[in-house]
């Protein structure tokens, strides 16, 4: 390390700025009002990340089951070598950042080949931005961390420009299969909007269709931790929203739906129930063996990620898979 560097103060080179308001637990309750008084009841699987749904999701990405998280790590470590290659990128874009755990992975390479100038994690929780940024600018030199505090799905407006070299929107570990197809693809043509034609990329992970029983299985783990991370959302309903559901009196539900070709998950109330929901001022009737669907997660073809990408204006480059064939990698770019 030279002089000049080692004398440079580590927040010097770290940016964070905050876009979440007090009025943002308001999205929280008007989720809830919107999805439970539909005649299919339903939740966005935003909410299952609270301290204790985060734990969970973490074992979740350790279990024997769950293969989505070391597949796409294993792409990684394989592939981010040629992925520093093709896109000589600069900077990298993360929407939920979250530990950058594999993104590690990626920046070292770019670091390798020598391109690496900067890093921008987007994601909710503060507290995440706060750690990467200092990790991340210990263990790479002179790289510079922006992070910004905030939504992905509310504030990419406040991802500045691309700097001066090449970037990449990383958005990885197959969050992309949370949407629903339209808004999927309204998603990736905002991210499309992040990026000048041929010269910058999206760098994103998504979980391929396969034999139904490995898919269920990821689902509905064993050892029940999926069950409790899906059961999680209620206790972060009684908690935030003053409501009283009976936690254990909903059932765990996954399934492969083979026309959508995504994993449904769902919570069955196993009795009639009456809830009562404070803050909302709202009662929630269950009826016996009512399912109220917390989850979709879409699995992919390459044809049909293609197809999701041009109809965002984005051209697939590049589809790298494990060897297994379990989770696919893409490079796309806008097209011209
Ligand atoms: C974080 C959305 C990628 O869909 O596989 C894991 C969430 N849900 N087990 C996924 C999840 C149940 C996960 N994503």
């Amino acid at each position: 390390m030279n002089p000049l560097e080692s004398a440079t103060p580590a927040e010097q080179v770290i940016t964070i700025r905050s876009y979440l308001t007090p009025g943002d637990e308001r999205t929280l309750a008007d989720d809830v009002l919107d999805g439970l008084t539909r005649p299919f009841k339903e939740l966005p699987p935003k909410h299952f990340y609270d301290a204790v749904g985060a734990e969970l999701f973490d074992r979740i990405t350790e279990l024997p089951e769950y293969y989505p998280t070391r597949a796409e790590r294993s792409i990684l470590v394989a592939e981010s070598a040629r992925i520093a290659q093709a896109t000589r990128a600069a900077e990298v874009v993360e929407l939920g950042a979250g530990t950058a755990e594999k993104t590690r992975v990626l920046l070292s390479a770019l670091a390798a080949a020598g391109t690496l100038r900067r890093y921008m994690p987007v994601d909710v929780t503060e507290g995440m931005v706060v750690r990467v940024a200092d990790e991340l600018t210990s263990a790479f030199d002179g790289l510079e961390v922006h992070g910004i505090v905030g939504d992905f799905e509310r504030h990419l407006q406040h991802v500045p420009p691309p700097d001066d070299g090449p970037r990449i929107v990383a958005f990885l570990g197959g969050t992309i299969g949370n949407f629903t197809p339209g808004s999927r693809r309204r998603f990736l043509r905002a991210l499309a909007r992040l990026l000048r034609p041929g010269i910058d990329h999206l760098l994103l992970g998504t979980d391929l269709v396969k034999d139904p029983r490995i898919l269920e299985a990821a689902y509905d783990d064993s050892k029940g931790i999926t069950a409790a991370f899906n059961r999680n959302v209620l206790t972060v309903l009684n908690r935030e929203l003053g409501a009283d559901f009976d936690v254990d009196a909903f059932e765990h539900v996954a399934f492969f739906d083979r026309e959508h070709e995504w994993i449904e998950m769902r919570l069955r109330a196993s009795r009639r129930m009456s809830v009562h929901i404070a803050a909302l001022g709202l009662d929630v009737e269950f009826a016996p063996r009512e399912e109220l669907r917390t989850e979709i997660s879409a699995k992919f073809t390459p044809e049909r990620l293609a197809d999701d990408l041009a109809a965002a204006g984005l051209n697939l480059e590049q589809v790298l898979t494990d060897d297994a064939g379990l989770f696919a990698l893409s490079l796309s770019t806008p097209a011209g």
